[in-house]
């Protein structure tokens, strides 16, 4: 057997969906661990674009099983919409199975997620996707949550109508908002997607560890970015689960010595969507530049990208977190163009050099960014399938990314296509 965790690198978006779809020709089972419908993971394949929010990006390679893990929040009313949507796209699909105790989203939470955006001054604003992601992890925590398997429960009808009655007051006192959905129609829906669910619903901590048993390949699917990880991300600007690699033990319900290789995605250069300090940002017509040419806009939520240089304080902070043991470089196509391309090695702080990433934001907003500056290339490269086909600046644009982030690049993505690819390794043994 072989597993490989695909990870985030930087502030998501990366091009993971990308790689999932492309690692899952070889995996036999693909787990998505954490988050929700917060991620947008697209794949392209035969001309045609799938969004993915919450199924696995390898639902589209029949024969496969795909895991939707213990560590994700899940809402049901995009999950049935993305299933029946896929369904109708009448492709041949990988199976799908659902972890009994993943956590449900609530419309509640929606809705708590849209006040706290909105509270007046903006002291709690963390430009979240608004997607209830975070009052649902709320909840997991404070042990009020509803798992899948609570919700399939004999109890779930008067377990939801309490709980619906109890935060739509809290709502009500705390932020003197109206128009929550009534508690009998939360129940009556929630039922119905309990009856929707139920055929997909397993214990998938015990499927994937027979798998493993069975000497198949998985692949852990992340969502977000290592810093969006709740602990290891730019607090408070995070997302409320644990991306990093060892999210994936957790999320998944598998131990951590059953992983064998993490695989760090990302972008030739940096995005971020949403707040928070962001060292080589680039407000200029470069950053426009990319923006355009790499189609910098949130799958999920639409919202421009914030663009800038390639940061490798982030790329070695990532390995270190992360045990990355390789990178995949997306959108290396979008650099064609510029004259230099830059990677900022280090950050200079209040007149002296640092080189690891900071946990105080206060300090990485004062950072600025230290450079080096490569030549840049104008050869269309999307057409590369072999490290020697790409232009020699290209090459060593990689060569020293991979120097400074101390991690050896193992592919090469250079279009949005399936075949759009240079794999420069193997990251499943054989
Ligand atoms: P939440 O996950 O909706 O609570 O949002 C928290 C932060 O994570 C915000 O800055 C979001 O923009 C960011 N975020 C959440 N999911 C993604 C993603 O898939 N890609 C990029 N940023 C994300």
């Amino acid at each position: 057997m072989s597993t490989v965790v695909l990870v985030g690198a930087q502030w998501g978006d990366e091009g993971k969906g990308k790689l999932t779809d492309c690692l899952a020709a070889e995996a036999d089972v693909i787990v998505r661990y954490q988050g929700g419908n917060n991620a947008g993971h697209t794949v392209r394949v035969e001309g045609q674009e799938y969004k993915l929010h919450l199924v696995p990006s390898g639902i589209l390679h029949p024969g496969k099983v795909c895991v939707i893990g213990n560590g994700m929040v899940i809402d049901p009313s995009v999950l049935r919409r993305e299933i029946e949507q896929l369904a109708a796209s009448g492709r041949p699909l990988a199976a799908l199975y659902i972890s009994e105790r993943a956590h449900v989203i609530l419309p509640y939470h929606r809705q708590c997620d849209e006040l706290e955006e909105e509270c007046p001054g903006g002291l709690r604003r963390i430009g979240t996707t608004r997607r209830g992601i975070g009052p649902a992890y709320v909840d997991k925590y404070a042990r009020e949550g509803l798992r899948v398997v609570d919700l399939l429960d004999e109890g779930a009808e008067e377990r939801l109508r309490c709980m619906a009655r109890r935060k739509i007051e809290i709502l009500k006192r705390l932020y003197g908002a109206g128009g929550a959905a009534a508690p009998e129609q939360v129940v009556a829906d929630y039922l119905a997607y309990a009856d929707f669910l139920r055929p997909y619903v397993r214990d998938t901590s015990l499927l994937v560890h027979e798998a493993v048993r069975a000497g198949r390949h998985v692949l852990f699917e992340g969502a977000q970015g290592t810093l969006l990880d709740i602990d290891h991300g730019t607090y408070p600007y995070v997302t409320s689960s644990s991306p990093a690699a060892g999210g994936a033990a957790v999320g998944a319900g598998v131990g951590p010595r059953v992983i064998d290789t993490v695989l760090g995605v990302t972008k030739a250069y940096t995005t971020r969507v949403g707040g928070g300090p962001f060292p080589t940002e680039l407000v200029d017509e470069t950053g426009e530049f990319l923006r355009q040419a790499g189609h910098e806009f949130g799958t999920t939520t639409g919202r421009p990208r914030r663009c800038g240089w390639l940061d490798a304080v982030i790329l070695r902070y990532a390995a270190r977190i992360n045990s990355l043991d390789y990178l995949a470089v997306t959108k290396l196509d979008v650099l064609c163009g510029l004259p230099v391309v830059r990677i900022c090695r280090a950050y200079r702080y209040r007149g002296r050099e640092i080189t690891e990433f900071p946990s105080r934001l206060s300090v990485l907003a004062e950072c600025e960014p230290v450079y080096e500056e490569l030549p840049g290339w104008t050869e269309d490269i999307t057409g590369a399938r072999a490290y020697e086909d790409l232009p020699v600046a290209a090459r060593r644009y990689l060569s020293r990314l991979a120097e400074l982030a101390g991690v050896p690049v193992g592919a090469v993505s250079v279009g949005p296509g399936r075949e759009q690819i240079i794999m420069l390794t193997s990251f499943f043994r054989r």
